[in-house]
């Protein structure tokens, strides 16, 4: 399920009109539902029930602290891979120990860092690393825990700048080479090998490309377990959402759309891989992360002007790629859906940002109710590569998050002061200085429209 549903004519979270929050906090601004981040959790949490698990969440998806805070309430771990990710995991109150460590490019004073702060696992993704791991922990006089990343050749049928799982793919090391790289790693000092990892890619909607990874690499865990010891086996994350018929799908059942297509649930997904992890008698771990968030999270955006040219209606809003780069960059679906519902025929609209790039849209050709300037709209399923992927391209400041629970709001991110945006630049030494350097501060402030006024 998720928590974004009309009650009467107005969308709502939880309990709060969006268009409270909007004449609270202006826009653009994202929207995420505390209960539907717990309620992902604890489907998955309970489909998973008869294994030895941990839900590691890939907080790449969303790494706000209160997110954050939200899982590791529940007693989740974290996918991370940076130090930075795993700072903020601290930041928040999270558990290092409850920490993996995956990535292609860790340098050594990520390594360093990790290792100080006793995390669960290093993902190794190259033999290189591995001896650089080794080589750091030495120094350190640290045993440095390890899963070898295995790349199993599966083809996940999804978009290509998201699959990661066969040999065209940077990630992990090929299945036929794993026994030999287990064997060598066996041999350098202060490392324990503790487990394998796989991830095969992100937003699959079928259920078989898993079947058929873990039904592949389930017997080389069982081989390696046997002469290395391992406590656990992670297979990665990668369970799709709905993004169509998205607000449908959570009126009726969020795995479902209105249109009855089914997508993977929880339950087939443990259906499906428990008799295959079961036999195994190791710790499984999973890195879900647009599975928790995504459908968690809206981003709203204010109408500035209807342009009409001879061939398209042109919605212009206040939100841009710089917020929300998915449509521009994987040709992504998100769901549009007005703050207060509009009676009468749809109108075909393109909606776009302000950014100067064509590529700067949210829908192209798409049927919308008829609005106009000031009206507010929401993007459905933008809590999962949403703000984390968000820029100041244009110089435009990154927007105002607020954490839903119930009837209770919190900023959980402040708007971004314009300033700020060149907080870290400088005027060359060489160069003059401004006569007038700027004194304040240019604050982005709350709009509050005619068109938000009159609402009230
Ligand atoms: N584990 C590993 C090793 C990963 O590389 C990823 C995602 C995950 C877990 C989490 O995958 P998820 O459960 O969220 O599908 N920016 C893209 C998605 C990039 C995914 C990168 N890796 C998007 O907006 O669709």
């Amino acid at each position: 399920m998720h928590s974004f549903r009309y009650v009467g004519r107005e969308l709502f979270c939880e309990d709060i009109a969006l268009s409270d929050l909007v004449r609270e906090h202006g826009t653009p601004l994202y929207v995420y539902s505390q209960a539907t981040l717990a309620d992902h959790y604890s489907k998955l949490d309970t489909a998973l029930a008869p294994l030895d698990h941990l839900i590691c969440f890939a907080m790449k998806s969303n790494s706000n602290l209160a997110v954050i805070r939200t899982f590791a309430d529940l007693g989740g771990g974290f996918d991370t891979v940076s130090a930075g990710e795993i700072q903020r995991v601290i930041a928040a109150g999270g558990d290092p120990g409850k920490c993996v460590f995956a990535g292609v490019g860790k340098t050594e004073e990520e390594i360093a860092f990790a290792l100080k702060q006793g995390i669960y696992s290093f993902n190794v993704e190259s033999e290189a690393e591995l001896a650089r791991i080794s080589k750091v922990a030495v120094k350190l006089k640290k045993i440095a825990p390890v899963a070898v990343r295995v790349n199993p050749n599966v083809d996940a049928h999804t978009h290509a700048k998201i699959t990661t799982g066969t040999y065209d793919n940077k990630f992990g090391i090929q299945f036929e080479s794993i026994e030999a790289v287990y064997a060598r790693a066996a041999k350098l000092p202060n490392i324990r090998l503790r487990g394998l990892q796989m991830h095969i890619g992100s937003q699959l909607t079928d259920v078989e490309p898993f079947r058929k990874a873990v039904e592949k690499v389930g017997p080389l865990v069982t081989k390696l377990n046997a002469r290395h010891g391992f406590d656990f086996f992670s297979i990665g994350g990668g369970i799709g959402i709905v993004y169509e018929d998205a607000l449908a799908s959570g009126d009726v059942a969020w795995w479902k759309t209105a249109a009855g297509r089914k997508i993977l649930t929880p339950d087939l997904y443990a259906k499906t891989l428990l008799p295959l992890l079961k036999p195994l008698g190791l710790k499984i771990l999973l890195e879900p992360g647009r599975f928790m968030s995504g459908n968690a999270g809206a981003l709203v955006t204010r109408v500035e002007y209807i342009k009409k040219t001879g061939k398209k209606n042109f919605v212009i809003v206040d939100a841009a790629m710089n917020d929300l780069i998915r449509p521009a960059f994987y040709d992504s679906f998100h769901e549009i859906v007005p703050l207060t519902k509009k009676a009468g025929a749809k109108v075909s609209s393109d909606v776009v940002g302000p950014v100067c790039e064509s590529g700067d849209y949210f829908a192209k050709d798409r049927p919308l109710p008829k609005v106009g300037e000031g009206d507010t709209l929401a993007l459905l399923s933008a809590g999962a590569y949403g703000s984390v992927m968000g820029s100041n391209y244009n110089s435009r400041s990154l927007p105002t998050e607020i954490l839903v629970h119930g009837k209770k709001t919190s900023v959980v991110r402040r708007r971004q002061a314009i300033a700020d945006i060149w907080a870290n630049e400088a005027i060359a030494d060489w160069q003059q200085q401004p006569k007038q350097p700027i004194s304040e501060k240019p604050q982005a402030k709350v709009k509050v429209t005619k068109a938000t006024k009159a609402k009230k």
